[in-house]
């Protein structure tokens, strides 16, 4: 016996129906939006049109400009990347606000980064004009045509996919 309480006396404890893990390693990398990047697409969240990923960018790579309709979140697990003077390194938290458009380029080394966008990602055309959006249906698409989103449950209307 210890001293606490027993809370379950007041809070009914939710039985798992799905495992709560994921072996990344299982998930195979796919080609991603931009030149050079690949993924793997770990969540969606159709109400917001966000997502969860492994994001993996060669070395010295410079991302097109584009825009973010929400923010990301994300931690650096190898290599690193940055904006400019501003750069992060493996073990450091990024946040890229929403509403920015920016260009950010990869080190010597590539990088590897786990990132939650809660929004979809714009990509501009040469002439400024929207060239596509990364949004959780199109990322969805990319992973199961890739045959990496058996792990992944879409929603009932998402009926033309
Ligand atoms: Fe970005």
């Amino acid at each position: 016996m210890t001293d606490q309480p027993d809370q379950t006396a007041f809070v009914k404890e939710t039985p798992m129906v799905h495992s709560a893990f994921r072996k990344v390693e299982e998930i195979d990398w796919a080609d991603w939006v931009m030149p050079g990047t690949k993924f793997k697409l770990l969540n969606i969240d159709a109400k917001s049109g966000g997502f969860s990923m492994m994001l993996q960018v060669s070395p010295g790579n410079v991302a097109p400009i584009h825009g973010h309709l929400g923010s990301v979140e994300g931690i650096i697990t190898k290599g690193g990347f940055g904006y400019g003077a501003d750069r992060g390194r493996p073990g450091d938290y990024v946040y890229e606000a929403g509403g920015i458009n920016h260009r950010p380029d990869t080190d010597y080394d590539g990088m590897e980064m786990f990132a939650v966008a809660h929004a979809p990602l714009v990509g501009f055309a040469d002439d400024g004009g929207i060239e596509g959006i990364v949004d959780a249906k199109l990322m969805y698409t990319l992973a199961r045509d890739a045959g990496q989103a058996d792990h992944i449950t879409p929603p009932d209307h998402w009926s033309d996919i």
